[in-house]
């Protein structure tokens, strides 16, 4: 078991070794000291874990005693033991950070039953700061993804998460904008406090206003009672304006006041409400467009973007589908408690090869209903994958018809624009006839007639006969 340690400071040297006898022989590790100075000095070299400082020492006092070693260590438990008639000071040193005190003169048993309590407040402060610590140490690596993209998207977030710059998330839906603002609030001193995300292409736009800064009671009809908004709600913490070139222009120019002043007022109040919190805004919209075209406040924008952050879509890190695939396959195996093999190559290939409009919620969706269909145990191939992801689409595509003023040739063109459905066709499939047939919906003795006719050669793919 670990030491248990304990800071007693006292000047009075009777009570001094009293209580040290006292606690030691009750397994407790104890360093007594006579005054406010020695305790500090003594704090700076070693940390304890419960503190047990008099109020009234010669010098220094406990409650600064308290409030110092609370600055070097916030996880120590203290305890104030408090002469006759000294409650208001005791009361002080509570807010001073002590958790609770002892009232001279008190009972051995009165004391042990304290001190173990401390313990308790100790141990629970510190598995709390560990946590936290976890999260913060974390807060990026829920972000996957090993491209060079992501990975300047992962060190900017390392950089701004603990400052309180605003930061403006860019990208198309389903990049990651979310994610990215809870990284950045988990990775703040904020992370104990809200992280409040508020949608505002969602909220009706006659709500919106009292949803993000509450009303006073009797402020229109409905308002029934006084309500708190989400700005009020998240302080000291981070607020997510989502989707934020869809806001009404009036609602831009509140805004702009919270972000100018920090404060604002609840719809029909007078009093102006101060809130301390950090603002992060998203939005799949380009606002600087946006902003030409007038809709978007200039000063906004410009207030918004002093970090922004931009997520490239997925087609443009194909190297991410791989691992996002397989982090995906392994969380869901975990929450559905239901876990499959993997995936096959050739439907690896595929998934590499789709565009993904949709981005990482289209895969992170595809994965889950495949999973929900798939058996235990078994691999996802390609046959399970939605024709849709199988067909390549513009890379294929045949070419525009070209329409001059003096008429064209009819049966030349169509005959060309065949050919070329032909070979692209044949090209898919890696020139296997029987596929290429399946692919343009014609029977197989179709396409090898018309292969015969248009002169199309059989090289591109194996042997007739292992067709
Ligand atoms: N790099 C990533 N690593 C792991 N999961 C990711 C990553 N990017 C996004 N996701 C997951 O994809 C889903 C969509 O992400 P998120 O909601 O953050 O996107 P968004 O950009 O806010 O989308 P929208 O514009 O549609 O609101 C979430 O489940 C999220 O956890
Ligand atoms: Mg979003």
């Amino acid at each position: 078991m670990r030491e248990r340690t304990i800071l007693l400071v006292e000047d009075e040297e009777y009570l001094r070794e009293n209580l040290s006898e006292i606690l030691e022989l009750h397994g407790y590790k104890v360093l007594a000291v006579p005054s406010g100075e020695v305790a500090m000095e003594t704090a700076r070299k070693r940390s304890f874990n419960v503190v047990l400082t008099d109020l009234k020492l010669p010098g220094i006092g406990g409650i600064e005693v308290i409030q110092s070693i609370k600055n070097i260590n916030p996880d120590t438990a203290c305890i104030i033991l408090t002469g006759f008639g000294s409650i208001e000071s005791a009361v002080d040193a509570m807010r001073a950070g002590a958790f609770t005190y002892l009232k001279k003169p008190f009972e051995k048993s009165e004391l042990l039953v304290t001190i173990e309590k401390a313990f308790e407040v100790h141990s629970l402060k510190e598995e709390n700061s560990k946590l936290k610590n976890d999260l913060k140490k974390n807060h990026t690596s829920a972000i996957i993804g090993t491209s060079s993209e992501i990975q300047r998207v992962r060190d900017l977030i390392e950089k701004v998460a603990d400052t309180d710059s605003t930061v403006l998330i860019l990208g198309e839906s389903g990049t990651g904008k979310e994610l990215v603002a809870r990284a950045l609030h988990y990775g703040s001193s904020r992370s104990n406090k809200p992280f409040v995300p508020i949608n505002c292409g969602a909220i009706p736009e006659d709500l919106l206003e009292s949803e993000l800064f509450g009303h006073e009671k009797g402020a229109f009809t409905g308002a029934i009672a006084t309500k708190v908004g989400r700005f009020e709600a998240a302080d000291g913490g981070t607020v997510l304006l989502d989707e934020i070139g869809d806001m009404s222009p009036g609602l831009q120019v509140k805004i702009l006041r919270v972000l100018q002043e920090k404060e604002f007022e609840r719809v029909g109040g007078v009093n102006p409400i101060k809130v301390d919190v950090r603002i992060v805004a998203a939005t799949n919209q380009d606002l600087e467009k946006a902003v030409e075209e007038k809709r978007f406040r200039k000063d906004l924008f410009y207030r918004l973007n002093v970090i922004p952050v931009n997520l490239p879509p997925l087609r443009q890190r194909h190297e991410d589908i791989r691992v996002l695939l397989d982090h995906f396959i392994e969380n869901i195996s975990k929450r559905r408690k239901k876990s499959i093999k993997g995936v096959t190559p050739e439907a690896i290939k595929i998934f590499e090869s789709y565009d993904w409009p949709g981005n990482i919620r289209e895969l992170e969706n595809l994965v889950e209903r495949l999973m929900v269909l798939k058996d235990a145990d078994s691999l996802i191939n390609h046959k399970d994958l939605p024709d849709k992801i199988k067909k390549p689409g513009t890379e294929f595509k045949i070419g525009e018809v070209e329409m001059p003023n003096d008429g064209i040739d009819f049966n030349a063109v169509v005959d060309d624009f065949e050919k070329n459905l032909i070979l692209n066709a044949l090209k898919q499939v890696n020139g296997v006839k029987k596929k290429a047939a399946e692919y343009l919906n014609i029977n197989r003795t179709t396409l090898i007639e018309k292969m015969k006719r248009k002169g199309i050669r059989d090289s591109l793919g194996p042997a007739d006969s292992l067709d």
